[in-house]
């Protein structure tokens, strides 16, 4: 793996820098010192993390008649945990220092018998599972432990049969979630990239045995056009074959989707053929209405962590180019994912004629786009700034041409294209039809 260099670390500070002062993602329980591997996200990172999950519902739900959406419960019977292996399995080999005390996990060390921190003696690996649990009820005793779900899937594999006996589908089909997920990472770190709570969006694509390749062949075609039609820099994405040894406990084939982060190439999202390990582990069937049999299906699953999604989609926008000697740091975000599609803006802040026409402007396209926002904070250049910080592709400004001081201007407004700067005149009326256009 190649190693880190200085710009990788300069762009990771500039990207966690930016997610703060503007609003996406910031420290978990902050003011109370934090808390490590939390992360909360602000109005930006909501927006834009809402902008992915739409698309996922979009491509994968809601544009097809094979699949279905369930929104299973986080807490979940213990013993869904014990079938599905991760009571057993679930876990990662962890070394304490004898000297410090810090813990790691041995498989990220260089050198497992020493310490990192101290230089200090590594004790031996011991598996420590990954999974939190807590207590449910008022008696605490064995029976009252339940886990927080590390996974989205098991909520999907013990609706299989409500979603059939409800909707009564045919195989192939397929049924998707997108939820919290929570493990207690030994070592998270690298911002969002591993975090002990995180959003996943499964997929589980339920197919008869015979065809479970070709399931698997087209699932990773529909996710090289998902993360291509978010506009993620696809040439930084690898895809790579996962060896028996070093697969997950269920799975049979598993390909990792890995991106270029600047700490290292590492897992972006996945995909798996889990066989029928987790159907039949859970004991559930289904009939088989042309063969007159009941079979357990297979299933192929692509798993995306959002969060991971996230950090890809700002390293892959981020750009910085020079004007007059002046540094200029922008996200070039898809118009699609933009968190705010358009800002509009009076030139003057203090002139009621001017702010009267930029608030009808506003009003106009916040109804058409909802992520329209109204900007009169500081100069123009300012707002310009803040505003391709944020990835915001067009800045309107409504100014005196747009009251008549030019009368050919009249009721035409000026935009400016976030990636060049390039401003047009375009008339007030004809606004939504061209942000519509350059949108689709
Ligand atoms: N149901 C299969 C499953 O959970 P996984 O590879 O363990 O498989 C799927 O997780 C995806 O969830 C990963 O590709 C990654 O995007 C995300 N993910 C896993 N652990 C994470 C963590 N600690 N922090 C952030 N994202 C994580």
């Amino acid at each position: 793996m190649a190693k880190k260099t200085q710009e990788d670390n300069e762009l990771m500070d500039k990207i966690v820098s930016l997610s703060k002062r503007r609003g996406f993602v910031f420290p978990g329980s902050e003011i109370y010192g934090g808390l490590g591997g939390t992360y909360d996200y602000g109005p930006l990172g909501v927006a834009l993390k809402n902008n992915i999950k739409d698309a996922w519902r979009k491509k994968f739900v809601a544009s097809r008649d094979d699949m279905y959406e369930v929104d299973a419960a986080i807490l979940m019977n213990s013993e869904v945990w014990k079938a599905s292996g991760h009571v057993a399995g679930f876990s990662d080999p962890l070394v304490e220092c004898s000297k410090c005390k810090h813990r790691f996990r041995a498989d990220q060390l260089e050198d497992p018998t020493k310490c990192p921190d101290c230089d200090g003696a590594l004790g031996e690996a011991r598996q420590f599972n990954m999974m939190f649990s807590t207590k449910i009820g008022a008696v605490e005793d064995s029976a009252s432990t339940v886990y927080l779900r590390p996974e989205t899937a098991q909520g999907i594999f013990t609706n299989f049969k409500n979603v059939v006996d409800s909707f009564h589908p045919k195989l192939p089909f397929g049924i998707g979630q997108i939820g919290k997920a929570f493990r207690n990472e030994i070592t998270p770190r690298d911002f969002i990239f591993r975090v002990r709570e995180f959003e996943q969006m499964e997929v589980e694509y339920f197919v008869k045995e015979s065809d479970w390749q070709d399931a698997f062949t087209l699932w990773q075609k529909n996710l090289n056009e998902f993360v291509s039609e978010l506009g993620l820099d696809t040439s930084l994405v690898h895809e790579v074959e996962i060896a028996e040894a070093d697969r997950a406990h269920y799975s049979k084939r598993t390909i990792d989707f890995e991106f270029e982060y600047p700490f290292g190439q590492k897992e972006l999202f996945g995909l798996v053929y889990r066989g029928n390990f987790d159907l039949s582990n859970h004991n559930v069937e289904y009939q088989d209405e042309e063969a007159k049999e009941k079979i357990t299906p297979h299933v192929i699953e692509p798993s995306i962590g959002v969060d991971r999604l996230v950090l890809a989609l700002l390293l892959s926008a981020y750009a910085e180019d020079e004007k007059g000697g002046e540094v200029r740091s922008y996200l070039k975000f898809k118009p699609s994912i933009a968190p705010v599609i358009c800002a509009v803006s009076p030139l003057l802040k203090n002139k009621p004629e001017l702010i009267a026409k930029a608030r009808e402007v506003y009003t106009t396209l916040k109804q058409e786009f909802g992520r329209v926002m109204w900007d009169d904070n500081g100069n123009i250049g300012k707002r310009y700034r803040r505003q391709d910080e944020i990835g915001t592709p067009w800045c309107i400004v409504i100014d005196f041409d747009t009251l008549g001081e030019k009368p050919e201007l009249l009721d035409t407004v000026t935009i400016r294209d976030r990636d060049t700067g390039e401003q047009e005149r375009v008339q007030m009326n004809e606004l939504v039809g061209y942000i519509k256009e350059k949108l689709n």
